[in-house]
């Protein structure tokens, strides 16, 4: 898997959904399809993105006990995505049990990324709130590095600490960020921007981008431009 740009589906319906796909009459974009949109519309959604040609990022964020996130993943990896994610926080018992309920029969399986911790957690409400002292930092790269070794592919994290974790945990871990702004846009209620081309500096291999392409007058063209300042 070489560097790629995905567009973050953060649409309410299949309908929304398909008619901003359709624009689309190129390259078929690699698509992450969230929470709100597989919530609204189930396996449906993910089935006919499969058909129109999209890779597919599910980004679900499991979080539960080893068995049931296993089942779930056997689920899911039968959809044939490409890419799909869980909450470090349920600890290495549960990142080894979602590989083996990920893994088909012939042995392939979608990667597995893993979230640290969330990028709206700050020092404070990680202290406050879970009761975790150390800096966050450290806690985002120890989180990292329990996901290598239970196996899996790689992280969600900032642009800004990829560099890092590919240092602690090698460079072929996948770090795929969110958080990518052009340079000439606006940032939103994202915190800690960069730009398509400072990601890539910065050492991502997938930047996944969602309003400066959904909410964009010409999506097609933003979406081109992510492509060229990222992957050149
Ligand atoms: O519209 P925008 O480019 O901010 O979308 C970024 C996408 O990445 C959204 O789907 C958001 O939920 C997701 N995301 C994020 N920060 C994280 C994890 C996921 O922005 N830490």
């Amino acid at each position: 898997m070489g560097k790629d740009v995905i567009v973050a589906c953060d649409f309410a319906s299949a309908e929304q959904t398909t008619a901003f796909l359709d624009r689309f009459t190129g390259r078929k974009p690699f698509v992450k399809i969230g929470m709100e949109l597989y919530y609204a519309e189930g396996p449906a959604i993910v089935r006919e993105l499969r058909r129109r040609g999209h890779r597919i990022f599910l980004d679900l964020k499991l979080h539960d006990i080893p068995n049931t996130v296993k089942k779930t993943m056997a689920v899911l990896s039968a959809l044939d995505v490409e890419l799909v994610n869980l909450h470090a926080a349920g600890t290495m018992a549960m990142m080894t049990a979602a590989l083996e309920g990920l893994t088909r029969p012939d042995g392939t399986r979608p990667k597995l990324i893993a979230v640290t911790q969330l990028t709206s957690t700050d020092q404070e409400s990680m202290e406050r709130d879970l009761w975790i002292r150390e800096p966050i930092e450290q806690v985002v790269l120890h989180y990292a590095l329990t996901a290598r070794n239970a196996g899996l592919d790689g992280v969600v994290c900032s642009p800004l600490e990829a560099g890092k974790v590919h240092e602690v945990c090698g460079t072929d871990f996948l770090t795929v960020t969110p958080g990518v702004r052009f340079a000439d846009g606006a940032a939103g209620d994202q915190k800690r921007v960069t730009t398509p081309a400072g990601a890539a500096a910065l050492g991502s291999d997938y930047i996944v981008v969602g309003r400066p392409i959904t909410a964009a007058e010409d999506p097609v063209a933003a979406y081109e431009r992510c492509l060229r300042e990222f992957v050149g």
